[in-house]
């Protein structure tokens, strides 16, 4: 059987980079997606250094609808069809609601939702039936615990736990898999380590690393598993989610972030 090719958006940096890595390791062709001079030739050149795949680069700002419907004329008129999507391209933030202006909101919003709605259609159409398919949507914990300074961000990543959930019910007969990874905090770039340090015991013990949580989650889809949940720490705390009262859980959010919620 020919090998199987995967579309990773956000695939320059952070999680998605370690997603492309990790594909790479297990001989999947890889479609990488990122912004303009994000340095996509540049991970490319050094998967095609080190594994044996075919890695094809295209580089767009996902927050413009037409770039999803671009990838996919592009990736048809190379006569390419992909097996497996993994929407990862995310925009975060860690601020009160009124230090950021509409227009943040808005691209977040456009990068976090609608992006993976479109890219999830457009995939699905395209697909091979005979073949198993694989979407991969990357949601957060904080979809599922409301957090003060994530207010939009959490909501665009409840949207995502939500149609990840139902597109699975939709499609229970048909050949593809459909899972959700819900990670906590991963120390993907220098500010997110910066104030992921400043974190204290079971806050501290939820952050993972970008490459354990790419292995864990392509493991995880490969497996057919539903909700990924990288960290034994996070997925006890989601268990508790399901069981405490609301204002419970809304004084331990409030005391085991008190380091950062501050700043
Ligand atoms: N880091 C965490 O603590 C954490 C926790 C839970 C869930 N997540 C989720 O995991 C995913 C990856 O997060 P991350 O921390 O790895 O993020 P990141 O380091 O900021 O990387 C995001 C990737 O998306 C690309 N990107 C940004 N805006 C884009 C746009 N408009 N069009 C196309 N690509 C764009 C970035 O390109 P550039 O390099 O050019 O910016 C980068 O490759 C996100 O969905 C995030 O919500 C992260």
């Amino acid at each position: 059987m020919s090998p199987l090719t995967a579309i990773v958006t956000g695939a320059s940096d952070g999680l998605g980079k370690s997603f492309a890595l990790e594909l790479a390791s297990r001989k999947i062709n890889l479609v990488l997606v990122s912004l303009p001079a994000s340095g996509l030739p540049e991970l490319a050149d050094y998967i095609l250094k080190n594994f044996e795949l075919k890695v094809t680069i295209f580089e767009a700002d996902l927050t413009v609808a037409e770039s999803c419907t671009s990838l996919f004329d592009f990736l048809k008129n190379s006569g390419l069809t992909a097996h497996i999507l993994i929407n990862n391209a995310g925009l975060g933030n860690w601020s009160w609601f009124g230090d950021k202006n509409p227009g943040f909101y808005k691209k977040q919003i456009e990068l976090n939702v609608i992006a993976p709605v479109l890219l999830t259609h457009l995939f699905l159409a395209q697909l091979d039936e005979e073949r198993t398919a694989y979407l991969l949507n990357v949601g957060s914990l904080a979809g599922k615990f409301v957090v003060p300074k994530k207010q939009v961000y959490g909501a665009t990543k409840s949207f995502i736990s939500y149609f990840t959930r139902c597109l699975q019910l939709e499609m229970e007969n048909a050949n593809i898999s459909i899972s959700l990874l819900s990670p906590g905090g991963i120390n993907t770039k220098p500010e997110l380590l910066a104030l992921n340090h400043k974190l204290k015991g079971i806050a501290k013990a939820t952050i993972t690393e970008p490459n354990r949580v790419a292995y864990e989650a392509i493991h995880g889809m490969f497996l057919g598993k539903r909700e990924i949940i990288p960290g034994g720490i996070n997925k006890l705390m989601v268990l508790l989610n399901s069981i405490l009262p609301q204002f419970i859980k809304a004084i331990i959010i409030k005391s085991k972030l008190k380091p950062v919620i501050k700043m």
